[in-house]
């Protein structure tokens, strides 16, 4: 049974999939240990209450710089003992100190499919260039922005007369199918990060991660 942190910013729609995953036994007995936000309004926060998780928040106008930050919110989550630290809309840089503490066991989750569009306004940028087809990936987290191996990608269509909230919709619908699972064989001991990629089964995963249809 291992333990796992989730870092919020929002929303938490991504937080409340692994929140259920948890509860319907599809984590192997796992639990979520505490969530953590740098925005005490974010209502991610409400949904780790609502389930009766501890919810933390850190507000940067109290600390000198981002390494100050980062130390205070290491500490507050190695508290817990993670095994796994999963960002669900954590919308802030992360330290070197942060990322190299959290290597191999830290997951993000990115609406592009990388290395297309890494950053904010994907769902914008993917229809302004007029791409067909969009989605998300889940990838480990490196020091490089979105950067990191790329553990599993979804893909969904981008219509003609598509609104950017029918899209951003489209592709969270996939979010929440797809990082429950990475999670997961992450947990199940089938995916691990070394030499800078991801292994699933013992196997190095392609640039583009695992297919998923
Ligand atoms: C998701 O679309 C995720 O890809 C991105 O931020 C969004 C968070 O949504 N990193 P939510 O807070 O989980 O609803």
């Amino acid at each position: 049974m291992k333990r796992i942190v989730v870092l919020v910013s929002g929303n938490g729609s991504n937080l409340q999939a692994i929140i259920d995953a948890c509860q319907q036994g599809r984590l192997n007995g796992s639990s979520i240990a505490a969530v953590f936000s740098n925005k005490a309004d974010a209502y991610g926060l409400e949904r780790a209450r609502e389930a009766g998780i501890p919810a933390h928040a850190l507000e940067a106008a109290q600390f000198a710089d981002r390494e100050a930050f980062d130390r205070q919110l290491m500490l507050e989550i190695d508290a817990y003992a993670p095994d796994l630290v999963v960002l669900a809309g954590y919308m802030r840089i992360l330290s070197p100190a942060f990322v190299s503490h959290y290597l191999q066991r830290m997951l993000n989750i990115h609406p592009s499919l990388l290395p297309k569009y890494p950053g904010l306004h994907t769902h914008r940028q993917a229809m302004a260039n007029g791409d067909e087809e969009h989605g998300t990936s889940v990838h480990f987290v490196t020091e490089e922005l979105d950067g990191g191996p790329v553990i599993l990608q979804a893909k969904v269509p981008i219509f003609a007369d598509d609104t950017e909230d029918e899209v951003v919709a489209r592709v969270q619908h996939q979010e929440h199918a797809i990082y429950p699972l990475v999670i997961s064989w992450f947990i199940n001991g089938r995916l691990t990060m070394r030499d800078g990629a991801a292994w699933m089964d013992g196997a190095q995963l392609p640039p583009e991660g695992h297919a998923f249809e």
